[in-house]
C-alpha cells in the first residue's frame, strides 16, 4: 500500500506527464499548421465559413461541407484547401457577409452584399461573375457592375499574402 508521500509523488508525476503531453501536442499542431498549404486568415472576431451553394444561394451545412475555421489572435483561419479552384466560399465575419473566390493562383474576397437593395450575391464559376438573385444584378470578376440595377461595385477587401497565408482586413 502506498504512503501519502508516494501517492503525492505519483500524482505530481502524472500531472507533469499530462502537461508535457499537452504542450507537445500544441507544439506539433503549431508546426503542422504553419506548414500546411492554402490557409486563409481573416481578421475578425466572429464568423463562420462554408462552401457556397450556387443553387440555394447559401453556405452548405451538410456532409462536412463547411470549411474548418479557427480563431487565433483576432483572426479567422480558414483552410481553403477544401475550396476547389474556381469555386467560392461564403462567410459571415463580424456580421459582414463575405464571399471568397478561389481563382487558382489567388483568392479574391468581396463583400457579398449587393449594392442595390442588399441581397447576397453568388459567384457563377462558369460565367466568372457575381450574380444577384433578387433583381438580376450582375458584377464582373472584379466586382464591377455589368448589368442590372446595382448602382455601384461590390467592395473588394485587401489581402496580405505571407507565404501560404492570406490575411484579409474586413474592417
Ligand atoms: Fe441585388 Fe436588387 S438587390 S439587384
Amino acid at each position: 500500500m502506498e504512503s501519502k508521500t508516494d501517492e503525492r509523488r505519483t500524482f505530481i508525476k502524472k500531472t507533469i506527464a499530462a502537461l508535457f503531453t499537452i504542450g507537445s501536442g500544441s507544439l506539433l499542431y503549431s508546426v503542422i499548421h504553419y506548414f500546411s498549404p492554402k490557409q486563409i486568415h481573416i481578421q475578425s472576431k466572429r464568423g463562420y465559413a462554408g462552401i457556397f451553394d450556387a443553387e440555394t444561394n447559401r453556405a452548405k451545412r451538410k456532409n462536412n461541407a463547411f470549411l474548418p475555421v479557427k480563431t487565433s489572435d483576432g483572426h479567422f483561419e480558414i483552410d481553403l484547401s477544401k475550396l476547389p479552384d474556381g469555386e467560392s466560399a461564403f462567410m459571415s465575419l463580424s456580421d459582414i457577409p463575405v464571399i471568397a473566390v478561389n481563382r487558382g493562383d489567388n483568392y479574391r474576397i468581396f463583400n457579398a452584399t449587393c449594392t442595390h437593395l442588399g441581397c447576397l450575391v453568388k459567384w457563377d464559376p462558369s460565367g466568372k461573375r457575381f450574380i444577384c438573385p433578387c433583381h438580376g444584378g450582375i458584377y464582373n470578376e472584379d466586382g464591377e457592375v455589368v448589368a442590372g440595377p446595382p448602382p455601384a461595385a461590390i467592395k473588394e477587401y485587401k489581402t496580405e499574402v505571407s507565404g501560404t497565408f492570406v490575411k484579409i482586413m474586413v474592417a
